[in-house]
């Protein structure tokens, strides 16, 4: 008896804790709540129908699967509002089913047809979404594919999301992206069920929504120099230079960006940063500044003008909004008027972040400030500027959100902290009772380096995707109803095109989708990576770049008390053998495999390393200087 209740115990928590990975045919990101396979497969006709209403909401789901069960396989949709016959039945729930909430779908796949159960059109959008992933990889593909067996496998899937809030912050400020390529963006995030666009409007580089009433905004301040190389390290531009780089979304631009993100279950958080990372605003409207007439201003193009140091942050060039000028508040007023317009998103973030003091402290403007309102620090004068910003933002309908330095100084009573410095703001902000969303530097910063720095274009830090896995928006220490979600930043200084920006998005981004939907006990690295790998092969198939950085080795150099350097390799994931050579060289799967530590050899010059599956190159060939690694040892500096 013992025995069979032993078995039957095993049974139960095989049946609920199905590990997709141990079937070959599965790989759906993000990991869904429940995922029961049966037996069978789901075999698609050449004539498909698809029984649903017809209501307008209901469109986008129609079409995402009429797009998706024709082009690539040829098969004719036909979509009916009732038949006895049907290859999917979308079914908006007559009795709510309190499990799914709004966003959450059950989707049957069985051998005699598909059956996707929601609330409301988001779940059965996502339920839509999770049928595509069961298809095979060819699914994807822009045109017809021949040869293919169109099936599903059969399962009974129940899901729905961890968090309200899934966000992807792409900064269109610091390189200007068209209207085409955000769209793009758009249809990709949604495919992993992240529901919200945060871009980044304005920053020192360009502004680049059209504000009607000040039409300088983006007549002047949407373009610069077009630069290359390291950012923050250009050459300053020279007078002769044209300042022909960039561009604006157009009103119009703005509402079909909202129209195409909204069918896609995508809403969208303008941000206009403010008070710092304001030079595009005060190169239009230098009045603005605390030190109107102190500069020619121009936007800035990569040349390199802050400097964060322990003591605070320093700009060479005042590149803030002046909280002691009634102007600012006018100017926001009428900037916030056009934004609330056209975004009816419930939130509208204003910046706050790393906003340089060192004009103000210098301004009489701010003295006479300080002086009349009791303010102390420069940090109680952007406090003071916040709650206004605050009450001009809940003027328009909206709430206020901005980035973690908003508490510093205090914070008005309803603002909402995006916490990107850590998770540790976002902590504090949950304990005083707001709203967070959580964006941390160490989990979710896709503009950093996905592996060593001399493979990958260099930034500031390095954020692997193992580590970007470990994200959890929710700390235990705080009242996880307030934690509203979780975003990844995309910052653009080096982001120069398209191809670049699907780079760094994927596959972190995926690790993402996994850590706002799936529930945290599903969550498993290795199981999430050979899903992953599975996702590679779709996106080859649908011309979308990812970093392949992940197969790349993690270098860690040391010095020995005999003065040689030592090197240790790892891997970010299992399975895979790391080939060498010191003698310059391209090594592959017949050279020395990695085994142990290294010692380099006295006149080298070169370590050269790639990673194999087998006999398989998954890795990039890396070249890494023998000189770069005395000087990582010398100053117990690694990338990890
Ligand atoms: C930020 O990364 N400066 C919010």
């Amino acid at each position: 008896m013992k025995k069979l209740l032993g078995l039957l115990c095993l049974c139960v928590i095989a049946f609920h804790s199905f590990s997709q990975s141990k079937d070959g045919g599965i790989a759906i990101i993000p990991e869904p709540v429940t995922l029961t396979k049966k037996a069978g497969e789901y075999v698609l006709p050449k004539r498909v129908i698809i029984v649903s209403n017809t209501q307008p909401e209901m469109q986008q789901v129609i079409n995402l699967l009429r797009e998706r069960l024709s082009i690539p396989t040829g098969a004719k949709v036909t979509v009916l509002n009732s038949s006895q016959i049907a290859a999917v039945r979308l079914i908006l729930n007559k009795k709510t089913d309190t499990l799914l909430g709004k966003e959450g779908y059950r989707l049957a796949v069985t051998k005699k047809g598909i059956f996707i159960r929601a609330n409301g059109p988001a779940g059965l959008f996502y339920g839509a979404q999770t049928l595509v992933q069961l298809f095979p990889k060819e699914i994807v593909s822009a045109a017809r594919v021949r040869n293919i067996r169109w099936v599903s496998p059969c399962v009974a899937i129940t899901d729905y999301p961890r968090f309200k809030w899934r966000g992807l912050m792409f900064d269109v400020a610091r390189h200007f992206f068209t209207k085409a390529e955000v769209e793009a963006y758009i249809d990709n995030m949604a495919k992993y069920k992240l529901n919200l666009l945060h871009m980044h409007l304005t920053d020192d580089e360009g502004w680049r929504i059209e504000i009607k009433s000040l039409p300088r905004l983006t007549t002047v301040g949407a373009y610069n120099v077009k630069k290359v190389g390291y950012f923050g390290s250009f050459s300053p531009p020279e007078a002769n230079e044209p300042r022909d780089y960039g561009g604006f979304y157009t009103q119009d631009d703005i509402r079909e960006i909202v129209k195409y993100a909204k069918e896609r279950f995508v809403d969208i958080l303008p941000e206009i940063d403010v008070p710092g990372h304001s030079l595009a605003a005060v190169v239009a409207y230098p009045e603005l500044s605390c030190t109107p007439g102190a500069d020619q201003y121009h936007t800035r193009s990569g040349e390199h003008f802050m400097d964060f140091t322990k003591n605070g942050i320093k700009a060479g060039i005042d590149n803030t909004l002046c909280p002691a000028n009634e102007k600012v508040y006018e100017f926001l007023d009428k900037v916030l008027t056009e934004v609330a317009g056209l975004f009816p998103f419930g939130y509208i973030h204003m910046g706050g972040d790393e906003c340089a003091k060192n004009f103000w402290e210098q301004s009489d403007a701010i003295k006479a400030l300080m002086q009349k309102e009791g303010l102390k620090t420069q940090q109680e004068v952007q406090s003071y500027f916040e709650k206004r910003v605050e009450k001009i933002v809940e003027s328009k309908g909206k709430k206020f959100m901005g980035w973690d330095e908003i508490l510093e100084g205090g914070l008005g009573p309803d603002a909402t902290v995006m916490s990107w410095r850590g998770m540790k703001g976002g902590i504090e902000a949950a304990k005083m009772g707001h709203e967070v969303v959580m964006s941390p530097t160490t989990f979710a910063y896709l503009d950093y380096m996905q592996a060593d720095p001399v493979i990958e274009p260099r930034v500031y830090a390095t954020l692997r995707l193992n580590k970007t896995y470990e994200f959890e928006p929710a700390p235990d220490s705080v009242d996880s109803k307030l934690i509203i979600g979780g975003q990844a930043n995309l910052w653009t200084e080096q982001v120069y095109n398209v191809r670049h920006l699907e780079y760094m998005t994927w596959p972190r981004a995926f690790a993402i989708s996994e850590a706002v939907w799936s529930p945290k006990s599903r969550r498993n690295f290795d199981d999430f990576f050979s899903r992953v790998e599975k996702h590679f092969d779709r996106f080859n198939i649908a011309e979308i770049k990812y970093a392949p950085s992940v197969y790349d080795p993690v270098f860690t150099a040391k010095s020995m008390p005999d003065s040689t350097v030592q090197v240790e390799l790892a891997t970010e994931v299992r399975g895979l053998d790391i080939h060498y050579s010191f003698d310059n060289s391209f090594p592959d799967q017949f050279y020395p495999k990695y085994t142990e530590p290294l010692i380099v050899p006295k006149d080298a010059a070169m370590l050269k390393v790639i990673t194999y599956r087998g006999d398989k190159p998954v890795g990039r060939m890396i070249c890494m200087p023998v000189d770069e690694l005395k000087k990582r040892a010398a100053h117990k500096r690694n990338f990890d």
